[in-house]
């Protein structure tokens, strides 16, 4: 028998679409989990769209509900803390020192940290998180770090073209962070792949080896918004829900999330393809189907997308 895990999942909420909470609750619990769910901010949908309107929660009121409810007054256990989108410097910074020391005073709950900072070398938050992240990576103790190519070069102060480049940047990431314990960047646009129209999602595990994995994921002509929420909370799942099976290793659960991402991203592709001009370049999907995706994400065992390289 096993039992329920608990996440306490902390990122943005959007009431149309599916990004942040919204991308990684219905499939943390479709796969078995019970999930806290805090919203750092209410858009009304992704700031992909041209417009979008809504609020975001201040610090305060954050820290009040993390530290005097959730884990206060209730006393809940969680055997993951799955962070994404932080509003500001300052909330980021409260929020990140309650979840740290929860992970400090017991080693049983997992951070899986998500640093959002930007994309496509465009910050989406003040400059000034990048630092703050630094920081956090530094001093607090954390299962997993989900960065996307533009992220890690941030975090670990270099840019990064080749594959050489690439293990160079994650030997950095764990000279500066050795308190985390894997890493995944996603989507690493290397030159040596440029003609195969790929992208390198590539991983690292501390405690087992000095060497990356990396496996290549054909690309899709589009852009995906909730992708790298979806990867972070899949890696949480197939990382710490044994699904009755013993634990895995993070190149076994890379190649199996990537295979779920992969899959729902074609879809929804698909689905939003139907009836649209195919000549359109690069077309800009406004929200992952995931609903639609139910079938996908029913998956047990999941299937692998190949084998990862060295
Ligand atoms: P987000 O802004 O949604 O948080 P991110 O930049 O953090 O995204 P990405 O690296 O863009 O994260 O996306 C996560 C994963 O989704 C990638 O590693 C890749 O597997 C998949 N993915 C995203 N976009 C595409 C695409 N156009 N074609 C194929 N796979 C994609
Ligand atoms: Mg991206
Ligand atoms: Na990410
Ligand atoms: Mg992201």
């Amino acid at each position: 028998l096993h039992t329920t895990k608990k996440v306490l999942s902390i990122q943005s909420h959007v009431i149309h679409g599916y990004v942040g909470n919204k991308a990684a609750t219905f499939p943390l619990q479709y796969r078995g989990w019970d999930v806290d769910v805090l919203n750092t901010v209410q858009f009304s949908n992704h700031p992909g769209y041209a417009h979008f309107t809504g609020f975001k929660f201040s610090t305060e009121e954050l820290v009040d509900i993390v530290e005097k409810g959730l884990v206060g007054a209730l006393g809940i256990k969680y055997d993951a803390v799955l962070s994404g989108y932080l509003p500001n410097v300052q909330a980021l910074q409260k929020v990140a020192g309650i979840v740290g020391q929860l992970c400090e005073d017991d080693e049983n709950v997992k951070w899986v940290l998500d640093p959002v900072l930007g994309d496509n070398g465009r910050l989406y938050v003040d400059e000034k998180c990048v630092a703050v992240y630094r920081n956090i990576l530094q001093n607090f103790r954390i299962f997993l770090a989900t960065p996307n190519q533009f992220e890690m070069e941030l975090l670990v102060g270099m840019s990064i073209h080749t594959l050489d480049d690439a293990k160079r940047a994650f030997e950095l990431f764990h000279e500066k962070y050795p308190r985390v314990a894997r890493v995944v960047v996603t989507s690493l646009e290397l030159s040596e792949f440029s003609n195969d129209n790929v992208y390198v999602v590539a991983g690292f595990d501390s405690s087992l080896s000095n060497e990356i994995f990396f496996y290549k994921i054909p690309k899709i002509n589009a852009t995906f918004s909730g992708s790298g929420d979806l990867i972070s909370a899949m890696l949480t799942d197939s990382l710490l829900n044994d699904h009755g099976h013993t634990q895995q290793t993070l190149s076994t659960s890379l190649g199996q999330v990537l295979w779920l991402v992969t899959s729902i991203l074609q879809r929804t592709y698909d689905l939003n393809v139907a009836g649209q001009d195919p000549h359109d370049s690069a077309i800009r999907i406004k929200d992952l189907k995931l609903i639609q995706c139910r079938d996908i994400l029913k998956q047990d065992p999941v299937p692998t997308i190949g084998k990862p390289e060295t």
